[in-house]
């Protein structure tokens, strides 16, 4: 078992070490500057570490160790994930499975040829963007985007708000770009990133809300007529084409751009995956046998262990977390991972090892009127875990503004080690659970060489989430198969606009061939 000290000799004084040495190579005036400079930082931490007392070091290696997943536990989470994933896909068990894999009715990846003028609305959070997509020829995206925020009373509300809202911004982003030509058509793809069965391309029933969004009367309902209908009372000539999943979105936008494209992640606010899968392992699949005998599968995995099949890996930080969220006992998985519930985790550990006098030792007295960001639920951010971590060294600069922010006033630099410690470990445990869970995919592909287009702030942000991840990826995947993660810029609308195009394009090809036999009189398109 590693214990504070070693983490405080590994992480910062080992570089700082190696620092002065290459220094001292390379020149004996800076090695020597650099090594008065090792020398003025070495009493300081030496007394911290003296004065620390090993009993307490193990204690807090105690709580975290609970965090920590071998790979064998992470090739065993692994088979588990596959076995729900069959019991999704087949229609006998699908009622009962907790990882739905819902067919998307989307089983062309984009090929860069796609072309066209798209709008796109992408929700999914607290955030909702509108979007004109322009796909030029050769793979140029030309992007207008505007930020709208969903407030809390919309997303705790009446679903009608809800989709009024979204129309209400989409009127707005269309005046403002000056999108309402009499007669022009305008097609829509919607990004709705929450769970759904989809009937077909452009209908989709919510199953259940997820991230915080609770909005009444929308469960079991057809979300894109409810959008259309919203959409209609404010007579403009838009027509949403296709619904699609942020992953699914991620996917295309990084398939126009990389042929090898299967998967595509999302690691943000909450955490879900998507692939190509075969016709013949849906089970579920009741559209066409047709070619291309594929179709992406959204597999909602943020509802893994919603069965209780990851107890045996759950801590007890997780256990409450589930418990003060809006949904106990559902998305398991992402309450482990995503950016929704990480800060949460680590102001958890934070909040026990203060109650245990590990952490903040002697100051505990001066936070005792709870008035303090650090004892508010949801205090502590995601994006902290982020800043924390990017503190290399001794100084600690970012952990200290973040600790003064939550209300510690004066953190030693015992705290600050302390708290990066748990937060590396938080973040880290996130990082290997969903490199496991693409290793399943990975895997299951099997092909030579996969492209994974991967978005969201945690992914994007956090300074080692993706280098976690990648080398817990490499030791559980088969040797043959390479396999590169992509960064998929604003792949939830680009995406969803692909898709609109790739199904514009294939409805217009259907009617040219039938406009040939009997000719009729064509809509102006805009893509
Ligand atoms: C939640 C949603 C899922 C989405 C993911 C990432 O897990 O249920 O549909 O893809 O968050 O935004």
């Amino acid at each position: 078992m590693s214990s504070i000290v070693t983490i405080i000799d590994n992480d910062i004084l080992v570089p700082t070490l190696q620092k002065g040495l290459y220094a001292l190579a390379a020149c004996s005036i800076i090695g020597t500057a650099a090594y008065l400079g090792y020398k003025a930082a070495e009493p300081e931490n030496k007394n911290i570490l003296q004065n620390r007392n090993p009993e307490l070091n193990e204690r807090i290696e105690t709580v975290l160790e609970s965090l920590r997943l071998g790979d064998d536990s992470l090739r065993q989470i692994m088979q588990l994930l596959e076995q729900e994933m069959d019991t999704g896909l087949s229609p006998a068990t699908h009622a009962k499975a907790d990882v739905k894999m819902f067919p998307t009715y989307v089983r062309n990846i984009a090929n860069g040829s796609e072309t066209g003028q798209v709008l796109a609305l992408d929700l999914g959070g607290t955030n909702f963007r509108v979007l004109l997509v322009n796909l030029l020829p050769q793979g140029e995206v030309r992007l207008t985007s505007k930020i709208f925020v969903i407030p809390q009373s919309i997303m705790l509300g009446e679903g009608v708000n809800l989709f009024h809202h979204l129309a209400d911004c989409l009127v707005d982003f269309m005046k403002q770009e000056k999108l309402n030509q009499p007669g022009v058509h305008y097609p829509l793809g919607f990004t709705f990133s929450f769970p759904c069965h989809q009937e077909g391309l452009a209908s989709a029933r919510l199953t259940s809300w997820t991230k915080g969004f609770t909005c009444a009367g929308v469960v079991n309902e057809d979300v894109v007529k409810m959008l259309q209908k919203a959409i209609d009372e404010k007579n403009i000539n838009v027509q949403c084409v296709a619904l699609v999943n942020d992953t699914v979105g991620t996917l295309m936008a990084c398939a126009y751009k990389k042929p090898h494209t299967s998967i595509g992640l999302i690691l943000g606010t909450g955490t879900n995956a998507c692939y190509m899968e075969t016709l013949d392992r849906v089970g579920t699949w009741n559209g066409d046998y047709e070619e291309p005998k594929q179709v992406i599968v959204n597999m909602e995995w943020g509802a893994f262990g919603n069965n209780n099949r990851l107890n045996h890996v759950r801590t007890r930080f997780d256990e409450e977390v589930d418990l003060s969220s809006v949904n106990p006992g559902k998305q398991i998985f992402e309450k482990m991972i995503s950016g929704m519930y990480m800060g949460e985790i680590v102001r958890l550990i934070i909040l026990d090892l203060m109650q245990q006098d590990l952490l903040f030792i002697g100051q505990c007295d001066n936070y005792g009127d709870y008035r303090i960001p650090l004892f508010i639920r949801g205090g502590f951010y995601t994006k902290f875990v982020s800043t924390v971590e990017t503190d290399e060294g001794i100084a600690f600069s970012n952990t200290r503004r973040v600790l003064q922010d939550m209300g510690i006033r004066n953190p030693t630099y015992d705290d600050c080690a302390i708290v990066q410690h748990i937060c590396k470990n938080v973040s880290k445990r996130a990082a290997r659970l969903a490199g496991a869970g693409l290793a399943v995919l990975i895997n299951r592909i099997n092909k030579p060489q996969i492209t994974v287009g991967v978005d969201g702030s945690l992914y994007r942000y956090h300074p080692r989430f993706k280098r976690n991840m990648e080398k817990c990826i490499k030791n559980l995947v088969n040797k043959n198969i390479k396999f590169e993660i992509s960064l998929s810029d604003d792949g939830s609308g680009i995406g969803a606009a692909l898709t609109v195009a790739a199904e514009v394009l294939s409805c217009q090809s259907d009617k040219n061939s039938s406009d040939k036999q009997k000719p009729k009189q064509r809509r102006r398109s805009h893509v």
